[in-house]
Parts: C-alpha cells; sequence; structure tokens
C-alpha cells in the first residue's frame, strides 16, 4: 500500500460586503493613502460591521462556500480547527459553534491559537491527523475579526488589519500530493512587541485596563518588521533547501499578508519571480489568520495538480515557518 499524504481538496472564502479605503482612514487617523500604499502595500480592507456578528459568522461562511463548492457533505467532517485570535468569546472554542451551526454532527472542534501563524501551524495538525490515518477529513478555517481589537485612534495599527476567513478541507492522498515538509519555529521573547495586554489570566479586565485601552493590539512596528523579514525569508530558504527545491521548482510563494516588502524580502531571498507570489494585501489588508486561505481561495482557478507551493508566515509570539505542499487538483 501507498504512503498517505495530506492533500487540500477543497477551499473556500467569505469576507465582510463594507470596504474600508485608505482615504476613508485619512478621515479617521494622521494618515495619507501615499503612506500606507508605499509603507505596506494595502489600498483598503473589509470589516464585519454588523453588530453581534463575531469570527464565527465568517468561519460560517468560508466553510458554507468549501461544502457548497466541493459538494461536501458536513456529516462526513471528522474534525474542524479554526485558527483565530479574536475568538467569539472567551473559553468556548469558537470551532466548536461553527462545527455545529453547519450541520458537521459527528466531528469534533477545537480552536488554534498561534496569531498570524495558526493557518500555518494548523496546516501541520490537520495533515498530521490525515497521515497517521485516525481521520478523513479535517477541515481547517482561518479566521479573525481584528476590527474586534483595533483602536481606530491608532494609526500605527489600524492601517494594516482587516476581517475576513478561508477554509481548506484536508484529506487522505495517495499519489504523494499534499503536506511534503515543515520548518515550524516560536520565541516567546516576541510577545513584548506585538500582543493585547489585558483581558486574559495575567492582566484581566478592570475598568483601568479599559480606560488605559489595554484591550487593543500593541504593536512594535518596526522590531516586528525586523524579525519576519529575516525569519520568513529565513524559514522559506531552509525548505527549499532541505527539499532540493530550485527557484524554478516553485510554482506559487504563499506568504502571509503582513507587510508587501516582507513579501518581497521573502521572494528575493528565495529567488522567485513576484509573478509566482500570491497577493491580496492590496484588498484586503492584514486578516492575521486568514490571509494564507484566502490566497488559496483567490488563486484557486489558477493551481494545478502537481503545483508545488511554499507557504511562509510570521506573528506575534514570536511564532513563524514555512511549509512545503503539492497541490492535488484542477479546479
Ligand atoms: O502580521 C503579524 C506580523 N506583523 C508584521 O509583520 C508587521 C511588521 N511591521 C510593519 O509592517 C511596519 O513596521 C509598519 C507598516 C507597521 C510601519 O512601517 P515602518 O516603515 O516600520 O514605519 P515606522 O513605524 O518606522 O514609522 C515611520 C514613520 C514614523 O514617523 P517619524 O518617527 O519617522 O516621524 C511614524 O510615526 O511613519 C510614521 N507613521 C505613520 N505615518 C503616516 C506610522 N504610522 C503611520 C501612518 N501614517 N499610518
Amino acid at each position: 500500500m501507498s504512503k498517505i499524504s495530506a492533500a487540500i481538496t477543497a477551499v473556500g472564502k467569505y469576507v465582510p460586503d463594507f470596504v474600508l479605503t485608505n482615504k476613508d482612514l485619512e478621515k479617521m487617523v494622521e494618515t495619507n493613502d501615499e503612506w500606507i500604499t508605499s509603507r505596506t502595500g494595502i489600498k483598503e480592507r473589509r470589516i464585519l460591521k454588523e453588530e453581534g456578528k463575531g469570527t464565527s459568522f465568517m468561519a460560517i461562511k468560508a466553510a458554507e462556500d468549501l461544502l457548497q463548492k466541493s459538494g461536501t457533505d458536513p456529516k462526513e467532517i471528522d474534525l474542524i480547527i479554526v485558527g483565530t485570535a479574536t475568538p467569539d468569546i472567551q473559553v468556548a472554542a469558537t470551532a466548536a459553534y461553527v462545527a455545529s451551526e453547519i450541520g458537521a454532527s459527528n466531528a469534533f472542534a477545537y480552536d488554534l491559537e498561534a496569531a498570524c501563524s495558526s493557518f500555518l501551524y494548523g496546516i501541520s495538525t490537520a495533515s498530521s491527523y490525515i497521515e497517521c490515518g485516525r481521520y478523513k477529513k479535517v477541515l481547517l478555517i482561518g479566521a479573525d475579526k481584528m476590527s474586534s481589537i483595533l483602536d481606530y485612534t491608532d494609526r500605527t495599527t489600524c492601517i494594516i488589519f482587516g476581517d475576513g476567513a478561508g477554509a481548506a478541507l484536508f484529506e487522505p492522498n495517495e499519489e504523494g500530493l499534499g503536506f511534503q515538509d515543515e520548518y515550524l519555529r516560536s520565541d516567546g521573547i516576541g510577545r513584548n512587541f506585538l500582543k493585547i495586554d489585558a483581558g486574559g489570566s495575567q492582566l484581566p479586565a478592570s475598568e483601568e485596563t479599559v480606560k488605559n485601552k489595554q484591550h487593543f493590539v500593541y504593536q512594535d512596528g518596526k522590531t516586528v518588521f525586523k524579525f519576519a523579514v529575516s525569519n520568513m525569508a529565513d524559514a522559506a530558504a531552509k525548505i527549499m533547501e532541505r527539499n532540493n527545491l530550485e527557484e524554478k521548482d516553485v510554482d506559487w510563494l504563499v506568504p502571509h499578508q503582513a507587510n508587501k516588502r516582507i513579501i518581497d524580502a521573502t521572494a528575493k531571498r528565495m529567488g522567485v519571480n513576484p509573478s509566482k507570489v500570491m497577493m491580496n494585501i492590496q484588498k484586503y489588508g492584514n486578516t492575521t489568520s486568514a490571509t494564507l486561505p484566502l490566497l488559496l481561495a483567490d488563486y484557486e482557478k489558477e493551481l494545478k495538480k502537481g503545483d508545488n507551493l511554499v507557504f511562509a508566515a510570521f506573528g506575534g509570539g514570536f511564532t513563524w515557518g514555512s511549509i512545503y505542499l503539492k497541490w492535488a487538483y484542477n479546479s
């Protein structure tokens, strides 16, 4: 019997309708379209405006898009993992609610939190369950409502992030397609530079924490940028080296969409031509856990069976790494 590998067999996505442009942000904080575009590559981002709707709303929509497109029966799904830094509520897993709402009544479900690397780490987790033969259908979702943790008077963060969700289904493959290799890392020093100070067990919510705006995302952009550029590029280069991949062998770089300059630097280090770099930061901004699956959904039509994809991400924690995966279908 041939070895079982874990392949992505379907993808889906959802972004909210409301578009927040750089021009809109010019009216909210001291910034301008030229600065945002040249420093980040972002032109606009989507925001989930409807009151009372959280991350699960978008995760459910992305999952339903996948189920509908692929004709998958939700009852056949064994496990649902939601990568998110913005769960609907504390304690209860957002994934459990998503599973119930989409009719995945035979699945168990949990959340995975590794900031912007959640989906990347999730690929590792989902693939492992499939490769060992324990489960046949694992649904991995990356979803974040970043607008719920942003201070829209802080120009250093509110211009970067957006809301969205993407989903990918992992199933066994006997042709050697799907997951090939991973290089994943973390470094706890990073939590000083990208974090939300309050609301967790270390500093529970209080009048003081609300007054001090400690429930919003804080980022030391310059430091994070420095670590992101070198670590994302290093990880991707390592994956190429370990798998004897030359530039010509890489069909697609699938990079976390944090900053176009970080993406360009990673591609340059890999020697990969810009035409092979997936990019949608200009229209969605940084959607944290959702960037990688949103890219897959946006580029699905261009992907061919057997294509070599190199994923690379960097996020809070710090967490980062790279994954090599062979695409398994033509759409
Ligand atoms: O996804 C998780 C990982 N996150 C990342 O990878 C993000 C990494 N960091 C970045 O992408 C970049 O650091 C930022 C886009 C956040 C900032 O770009 P930068 O080139 O590092 O700018 P900076 O923070 O060094 O600021 C340069 C100048 C400063 O003014 P002075 O001190 O030079 O006078 C800032 O005050 O730009 C100013 N500035 C702005 N100006 C206009 C900061 N934010 C803005 C803004 N509009 N929105």
